[in-house]
Formats: C-alpha cells, structure tokens, sequence
C-alpha cells in the first residue's frame, strides 16, 4: 500500500478523484490537503469533507493555502466549469466533520519527514501548498517518494487559455519552482488526460444509489459544460482521476523524461514549456491507455463494484 497525501480543489473531476483513491486498496490515503483553485478554500474544505461524507469514509482533511504564492486570486474562473458550489451545484447539505486544525502544508513536510521516502503525494489543483513545503522545508526534497501531479498542457493547447492548463495557470510561479524543484514528478496534463474522456451514458448507470445519484447530477453538469464548450465532444475529461490511475498502476501510461519550465507572464501565462535537454528532469505523460484507464476508473466509482 502506498502512503498518500492528496491536495485538491475540490471541484467536480477532484470529487470523482477522491471517490477513486478512497476505494483503491493499493493506496493508504494519510489525508487530504486542500486549496483554493476552482473555489476558495473554504469551499474546497467543505467540499471535500462532503464528498467523503457521501462515501461513508472518514479520512482526515486538512486546509491549505488561499492564494496564490505572489500574485492575486483569479477569482471565480471555475464556476463556469464546475458551478457555483463547485460540485455541480448539488450539495445540499453541510458536511457534519470539521477539518483539523493544522495547516495543509506543515501536514506535508510533518508526514514526508515522519515517513521518508514512503509518501507518495497526489497534487489536482494549484501547486501553491507544495510550493509553500518546498519553501519551508526544502529538504523534503529528498524525503518524499513520488509525486502525480495533474497540470499542465505540454504538447497540446491549454484549457484556462489556448496556452496553459488551469491548475498551472492559476499559480504558475508555485508551478515553476515545484517542477523545478528536483522532486520525483509525473506530470499527468491535457496531453494525457483529453484523452480520457467520460462518456455521459456510463454516468446515468450509476443512478439508484444516495451515492450514484449525487455523483451522477455533479458529472452531469461537468457534461453540459464539455458539451457547451465543445459540442460533440460526447464525453467530460477525467483529469484529476487520471493522476490518481497513474499513482496505482504507472503503467497505464508513457512518458517524456524531461524538464519543464513555465512562463509566468504575458499571453501565455502559465505555459507549460518542454525543454529537452534541460535539467531537473521530469516524467511528462504523453501517451495513455485510455479504454484500461477507464475500465478500472468504473470499477471504483463511485463505488467499489
Ligand atoms: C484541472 O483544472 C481543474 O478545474 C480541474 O479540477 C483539474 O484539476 C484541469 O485542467
Ligand atoms: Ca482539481
């Protein structure tokens, strides 16, 4: 079992991620971290401690960064994508947990340190929390066994703006220093995760449960704004359940061993760019398997079949 800590935004493919990793025995999810991104924080708390409620798990959730590292709050951006509450706009309850009282970060380098090279860390949203760790304890470096990360677009067109991919350019300086930053990475980004797309049909099967129903009217909105944003398309993207395949079976996809670098201003701001023969190298996925990947996703989601 690998030991996991798992930073969210939680928005809607965030909540199909945690269903995911809460019902995959191979991962020992130590707790989730959260972060501002498709919703404030406080939000992506309380919608990550919803989410686990409707799973009937209890796993410890802890708040993490508000903001960016240097720049302000792109505000709002999200909601077009994931609705106002940013589930889909289908919660309808407060969840009956509070979070814990530590901060997400110091949770991070408190449990890289206490298990070194064991913990294996899953980053969907902005890499603000993880930049703030390196910042903080840059010796962790050497301590944490493996990093997923979804962001990024490296080969491909961005989503949030034609050249960047929205967790990376909602904080690329944090982008910038953790993908630079000598950590073990895969970057799980749209070269990969466009591919992996959710066909609305697999969906209405999960209706006749509290649980299928609630996932199902969250993805749905998920597919009317893929289908709005681009008709015909006939599916939603499983981006951030794709980082957490790759942590369980790494060989559901293949990879460029390179480095990236990110622009962090101009028109493409929040560029993920390759650099070939650059230095520290990375694992950039360009290739995945996409009908495996979505056999195991469905097998686990939203519940355990
Ligand atoms: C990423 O951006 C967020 O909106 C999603 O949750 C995912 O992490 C996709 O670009
Ligand atoms: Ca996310």
């Amino acid at each position: 079992m690998k030991k996991v800590i798992f930073d969210v935004d939680t928005g809607i493919d965030d909540a199909m991620a945690i269903a995911y990793a809460v019902n995959s025995p191979e991962l020992d999810l130590l707790g989730l971290t959260t972060s501002y991104g498709n919703v404030a924080v406080d939000e992506a708390t309380r919608n990550t401690l919803a989410v686990l409620e409707k799973l009937g798990r209890k796993i410890p959730v802890y708040a993490g960064t508000a903001k960016p590292l240097v720049r302000g709050n792109r505000e709002g951006f999200a909601k077009k994508v994931h609705g106002e509450d940013g589930l889909g706009n289908v919660l309808n309850f407060e969840p009956a947990a509070s979070a814990e009282t530590q901060f997400a970060v110091d949770f991070i380098i408190e449990k890289v340190k206490k298990h070194p090279n064991e913990v294996t860390i899953i980053a969907v949203g902005p890499l603000t929390n993880l930049a703030l760790a390196l910042q903080k304890a840059p010796e962790i470096v050497e301590h944490v066994s493996d990093v997923v990360i979804m962001g990024g677009a490296v080969f491909v067109p961005g989503n949030a703006t034609p050249h960047a991919e929205a967790n990376i350019f909602t904080d690329p300086e944090a982008a910038k220093i953790v993908l630079s930053s000598g950590l073990p990475i895969t970057l799980v980004g749209l070269d990969v995760t466009m591919q992996t797309l959710l066909p609305r049909e697999k969906v209405d099967a999960w209706r006749g449960s509290e649980v299928g129903d609630f996932f199902a009217d969250m993805v749905g909105f998920y597919h009317d704004f893929y289908e709005s944003a681009n008709p015909g398309i006939g599916g939603c993207g499983l981006h951030d359940p794709l980082a957490v395949g790759v942590a369980i079976d790494p060989s559901l996809v293949k990879a460029k061993d390179i480095a990236v670098d990110v622009t962090s201003e101009g028109k493409e701001d929040g560029r993920t760019i390759p650099i070939m023969e650059g230095n520290p190298k990375i694992q950039v996925c360009t290739e995945v398997d996409a009908q495996a990947f979505l056999d195991h996703f469905l097998k686990r989601v939203p519940t355990a079949q």
